[in-house]
């Protein structure tokens, strides 16, 4: 069995997901962390891998950009192959000034401007948090490794370019921490699954200083978060 997205078998994809954005992070990732690496998808090149991290199954794929992306596969990987938990790990832009380029957000909560929620046709404002199970061990080892990291809620938003001024920092406003663009989908989606989710990110940029890391800091620090995610995996 197949969906229009996947062309995975049942059983081909292990309990446990890690999603970065880009799919050609995926197969880079399950390359270098992953033995007895075995490839399940390629349906619009969405690359997904298999194998095993220290003898646990894990399976690692893209999740697009965009909630609407995030959005068809975690659900997918939830209705149609078993999958348990979901673990998204991203880049981010900061929104305060004590987050800094490359420290770790490990996110408690979503907020959004999407509609993604409108579906479940609730009396009120869904607030999509991630799993406490896998955050409160995402936690645990970000100390044990000394990472730079923070928890909170951050703001998932379906726009990148923002043409007026100033609406990401509303969000900062509430507390926000840092702003990207799949969360609120993927812990909703989660959530009406009864399954989990988790998001860690490296912060890539700064909408305070305007700073952004070189491709090559992004590849160091997204280390850190990708072990996090590994061994909680
Ligand atoms: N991902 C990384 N940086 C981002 C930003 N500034 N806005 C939205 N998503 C991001």
């Amino acid at each position: 069995m197949s969906t229009p997205h996947n062309q995975a078998q049942v059983g081909e994809i292990a309990q446990t997901v890690l999603m970065p954005g880009d799919p050609l992070r995926a197969k880079f990732l399950a390359e270098t962390y992953l033995e007895d690496v075995h490839q399940f998808n390629a349906v619009r090149n969405m690359l997904g891998y298999t194998g095993t991290y220290k003898g646990k199954k894990v399976s690692i794929m893209g999740s697009g950009m965009g909630q609407p992306s995030i959005g068809i596969y975690s659900h997918e990987l939830f209705s149609q192959y078993g999958v348990e938990a979901i673990i998204r790990i991203g880049s981010c832009g900061a929104l305060i000034e004590n987050v800094h380029l490359r420290d770790v957000i490990i996110a408690q909560g979503a907020c959004t401007d999407s509609n993604f929620a409108h579906q479940f046709e609730l009396p009120g404002t869904y607030s999509a948090i991630s799993s406490y199970d896998l955050l409160e061990k995402a936690v645990a080892h970000a100390k044990e490794k000394n990472v730079n990291y923070h928890v909170g809620n951050i703001i998932a938003s379906d726009i990148f370019y923002h043409f007026n001024q100033g609406t990401t920092q509303k969000w900062a406003s509430m507390g926000c921490l840092g702003v990207e663009m799949e969360s609120y989908a993927l812990f909703a989606t989660a959530a009406r699954l009864g399954k989990k989710a988790l998001t860690l990110l490296t912060v890539s940029d700064s909408l305070v200083t305007d700073e952004q890391t070189t491709p090559e800091e992004r590849e160091k620090t997204f280390t850190a978060m990708m072990e996090i995610a590994l061994e909680i995996a």
